[in-house]
């Protein structure tokens, strides 16, 4: 399709942009003959929490690396509010806001939680020139340090090392160490992995208040998690969208229902095979 420049269509495509941050154009990964993602196209819109769903081994970590740029595609494109960034370095695309949680937000353990915040809050603004900073900007820093802090909720281990926080804690600080770095799409796989239930609450409604001024992509498995926060749902399945809506469209879709039933059965079965094996 060609697009000819009236003044219609250009209005028509910088609100269109405007919309969407991140595009997947018919992203396709293969390794080695194995087609993991095939042709998707996905849209992230500005605002909220846009989840990943899929039984195992769909390709949502596929996805999830692509679209980082920690892997590159073997067709298709990535946009960048409408720009196309699919040659670009994972660093480049970090730069430009497009972070991955635990990607740059690394914390250090033997540094206290409010310190590592200071470090975070430093990232998006400190270019090599720019270095030493007035003490004016560095009480704003410590200003934005304490609101992240807050944010979390973890002003009452403000002077804790990382290293020793509780499990749950350390997920919460890498998120806040994550947003203080300002992204402009917030990237989590699994953020509720390896977590007790009260700490998937907690996660949970910190993900859902931060999300507000945000931009989230989630790949989660907590069912639970994403019909109490995704705005909106992609549902893959062999590396393909099959489904795409908020929670209660997905979740009536039959070919969803049926690729969870049929791989919850083949899980049933691969364990009562398990241990029909052991008797
Ligand atoms: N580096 C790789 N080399 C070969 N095959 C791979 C590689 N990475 C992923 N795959 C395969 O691609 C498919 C999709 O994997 P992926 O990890 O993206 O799925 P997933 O949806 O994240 O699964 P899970 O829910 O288990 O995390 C799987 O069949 C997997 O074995
Ligand atoms: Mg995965």
């Amino acid at each position: 399709m060609t697009l000819t420049a009236s003044p219609d269509q250009s209005r028509l495509k910088s609100a269109d942009t405007r919309q969407t941050i991140l595009e997947a154009r018919g992203l396709t990964k293969s390794f080695r003959g194995f087609v993991a993602v095939d042709k998707v196209d996905l849209k992230i819109q500005r605002g909220g929490i846009h989840a990943l769903i899929g039984p195992n081994g769909a390709g949502k970590t596929t996805v999830f690396n692509l679209l980082t740029r920690f892997i590159p595609p073997t067709s298709g494109n990535i946009l960048l509010f409408g720009e196309d960034i699919t040659r670009q370095s994972a660093h480049a695309l970090a730069r430009h806001g497009v972070v991955r949680s635990f990607q740059i937000s690394a914390t250090f353990p033997h540094l206290s939680v409010i310190e590592n915040l200071k470090i975070a809050v430093q990232r998006p603004s400190v270019s090599p020139g720019r270095f030493w900073q007035s003490s004016r900007s560095l009480a704003h820093l410590e200003e934005r340090a304490h609101h992240f802090l807050e944010l979390v909720e973890l002003k009452k281990f403000a002077q804790v090392a990382a290293g020793e926080l509780p499990y749950g804690h350390k997920r919460a600080l890498e998120l806040a160490t994550t947003l203080a770095t300002d992204p402009k799409v917030m990237l989590l796989d699994e953020p509720t992995q390896g977590l007790g239930i009260e700490e998937v609450d907690h996660i949970t409604q910190l993900i859902k208040r931060f999300s507000k001024e945000r931009t989230v992509l989630m790949v989660e498995h907590n069912m639970r998690m994403v019909a109490a926060i995704a705005d909106r749902i992609s549902v893959l399945r062999y590396g393909r969208i099959i489904a795409e809506g908020s929670y209660d469209e997905v979740s009536r879709n039959p070919q969803v229902i049926e690729a969870y039933l049929g791989s919850k059965a083949k899980k049933e079965n691969q364990q009562e095979n398990k241990q029909g094996n052991k008797q």
